[in-house]
């Protein structure tokens, strides 16, 4: 059987990543290929529990370093138990999120640096490398804002229980250090990422996924 494909999405909280990932899922779909659709952190049963630590607004003083080791412990159950295996079978596995933002969040953000990143990548994740990452950009103050209704709706449903805001509460700062440290991923790895631009309506941006995708992987039934 054919070597499936990996394809990451990537991009700054709130550009609408999970909508076009879906939307490409279902056009690939259409087309004939089987599709599995996951995300970081989470994608197994042991990394969902990983998000929740993470993401939870709760956890408290959440050290930098070890929120990176518990990104790379959900990423290395999520390549062993579903990514490989899906992608060994002939899928394309569309993944919400991988390595770029460990490097961008952890390694930007909160300013750990990209080595570490990339060294744990080695060591952790046997470096594997996405077929193609599409990386989501659009203007930091518009991706916080949508971010922050979002989870304000999110939370007020959930009567405020739990929630998925730790990240989504950092300022500015933050997210213009994330943004730079994508941008600086897509200038070093042009051949890997296709950096999109996501400030248009969801199907203009849709049809521009669909283009790269095609233009850039040969898939085959
Ligand atoms: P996600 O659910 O993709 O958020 P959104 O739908 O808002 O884009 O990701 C959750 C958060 O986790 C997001 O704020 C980014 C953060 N994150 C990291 O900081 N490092 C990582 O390695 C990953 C995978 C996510």
């Amino acid at each position: 059987m054919s070597r499936g494909k990996f394809i990451t999405f990537e991009g700054l909280d709130g550009c609408g990543k999970s909508t076009q990932l879906k939307k490409l899922a279902s056009a690939l779909a259409k087309q004939g290929f089987d599709v599995v659709m996951t995300r970081e952190p989470g994608g197994t049963a042991t990394g969902e529990n990983i998000r929740k630590v993470l993401l939870d607004s709760r956890t408290a003083g959440l050290d930098a370093h070890a929120e990176l080791a518990l990104m790379f412990a959900s990423r290395a159950q999520h390549i062993h138990e579903v990514i490989l295996p899906a992608v060994a079978e002939g899928k394309i596995v569309l993944c919400d999120r991988f390595t770029d933002s460990t490097e961008a969040y952890q390694g930007g953000g909160r300013k750990l640096g990209s080595a570490p990143v990339l060294e744990l990548h080695r060591i952790l994740c046997g470096n594997l490398q996405p077929d193609l990452t599409i990386l989501m950009d659009c203007d930091v103050a518009m991706s916080v804002s949508r971010a922050r209704l979002r989870n304000s709706s999110h939370a007020a449903k959930n009567n405020r229980k739990s929630d998925e805001n730790r990240f989504e509460r950092e300022n500015r700062a933050f997210f213009t250090r994330v943004h730079q440290a994508f941008l600086a991923i897509g200038k070093r790895e042009p051949h890997r990422v296709s950096i999109v631009d996501a400030r248009g309506t969801p199907n203009e941006t849709h049809r521009k996924i669909m283009e790269i995708v095609s233009a850039r992987l040969k898939l085959k039934k």
